[in-house]
């Protein structure tokens, strides 16, 4: 799969010596995407599986907001939540170990580094899919460069908003070049919550495919 934007610079045919109009590559790279999402194209450790992305992104019926759960069974707070870490959170739990297991509902919920992430509110956090963009591999979080990074092939992301600022995720085309994220709110106790999602590229993005950064 990494060979495939070589070959869509060069897999023309010999007749086609013109190289394809920039919008005509961009419909041939979303086609392979939509393809991949699709499970045309098969996962191959360690990039994750296909799994049921497509249940997460329509028709989940997912309309309330959502306290945020860690991993270790206790409520998100902003109180107990460390300046420049971060936390894999799932959403949306449905309380099927083995559906919330799945990659598509993997998110990192991070809380910035200071002075951005000082603030007792949800502006000091971000919660960004954990599904990179480029081919899928599952990124982490480095609090030593306060960077979001994939191991597969070097995409680095900005913690701010989640755009790719390096790496071959960095050079596709918008919506394509951003991780998808979670909208939250933190209540009067100090529990973060998870607000319902627009599962689009305009809105909260399209887990494994994009967002477009505004
Ligand atoms: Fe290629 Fe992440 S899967 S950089």
């Amino acid at each position: 799969m990494a060979s495939q934007d070589k070959k869509e610079s060069s897999g023309s045919s010999p007749s086609q010596k013109t190289k394809s109009p920039p919008s005509r590559r961009m419909k041939r790279r979303d086609f392979l995407k939509i393809a991949a999402l699709g499970g045309v194209v098969t996962a191959v450790t360690p990039y994750v599986p296909y799994g049921s992305f497509l249940s997460q992104g329509s028709g989940g019926g997912k309309v309330e907001k959502e306290r945020v759960i860690l991993a270790d069974g206790t409520v998100a707070s902003v109180n107990r939540f460390s300046v420049n870490s971060s936390q894999i959170i799932v959403y949306p739990r449905t309380g099927d170990p083995v559906k919330d297991a799945e990659p598509f509902k993997r998110f990192q919920l991070i809380r910035l580094p200071a002075p951005e992430g000082n603030a007792n509110n949800a502006s000091s956090f971000r919660a960004y899919s954990m599904i990179c963009v480029h081919l899928w591999c599952l990124w982490t979080y480095r609090s030593d460069f306060s960077q979001m990074q994939c191991p597969c092939h070097g995409s680095i992301y900005r913690t701010s908003d989640g755009l790719a600022i390096e790496g071959p995720a960095s050079k596709q085309t918008p919506p394509n070049n951003a991780l998808p994220r979670l909208d939250l709110e933190v209540d009067d106790k100090g529990d973060i919550w998870v607000l319902p999602p627009n599962w689009s590229v305009e809105g909260n993005g399209i887990v494994g495919y994009g967002r477009k950064v505004k």
